[in-house]
């Protein structure tokens, strides 16, 4: 829990969460599939566009967190006790799935890739990214880094048990046409990102 709360101001709200619904453009009639959802980041901005949003969240505090948060601001969001890679979401009843820093977490990436497969309805899509506190360019590589990282925390944040085109692979792997699968810049910070679309 203490791992988190380091990390709880930008786990509350985040330029990169915004610049990634944002770049998901949901609909008012769609549903989106928040992975790893953590403190809410994603969905409470998400939530204010779309009919619903799942928070798929594995981890209890998070959930009670994310569930007291999203009922104060009374949001279209269900919290679900899930992972990537078993969400306990419906066959093809997802419009967009969106991901942020949480895939470097995934146990079992293709386990969750065809799970994700399983839940996006066909003409649906996905858009997962991971900072890359690892790159120099990273404006908080000096915190978060794993060369730099002295404050003996356990690092997380990078790919390291399966890169960007990997997964970018396990998704085409699983009938989606993917579109974007390694670095790009995201609000000025260096992101491994997969964006795919399920063909209709
Ligand atoms: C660094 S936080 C990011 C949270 C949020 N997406 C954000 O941008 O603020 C990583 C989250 O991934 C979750 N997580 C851990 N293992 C996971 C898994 N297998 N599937 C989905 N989420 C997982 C953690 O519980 C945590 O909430």
């Amino acid at each position: 829990m203490l791992r988190y709360l380091r990390h709880a101001g930008r786990m509350w709200s985040s330029e990169v969460n915004d610049a990634m619904v944002d770049q998901l453009a949901p609909t008012g009639v769609e549903h989106v599939a928040d992975i790893g959802a953590g403190m809410g980041a994603g969905v409470a901005v998400a939530a204010r566009r779309a009919a619903h949003v799942w928070a798929i969240e594995p981890t209890p505090y998070m959930q009670r967190l994310l569930r007291l948060r999203t009922r104060a601001l009374r949001l279209p969001v269900t919290v679900v006790d899930g992972a990537a890679e078993a969400t306990g979401l419906n066959d093809v009843s997802i419009d967009a799935v969106m991901a942020v820093n949480t895939m470097h977490h995934w146990v079992d990436t293709s386990t969750a890739a065809a799970e994700l497969a399983r839940i996006v309805r066909p003409g649906g899509r996905l858009l997962l990214a991971d900072e890359d506190f690892d790159d120099p360019g990273h404006p908080e590589h000096h915190k978060w880094g794993s060369m730099n990282n002295t404050n003996g925390e356990e690092h997380h944040h990078h790919f390291d048990m399966v890169g960007a085109e990997q997964m970018g692979e396990l998704f085409a792997a699983n009938g989606f046409t993917v579109t974007i699968a390694g670095k790009v810049d995201l609000v000025g910070r260096p992101t491994l990102m997969v964006a795919a679309d399920k063909p209709v």
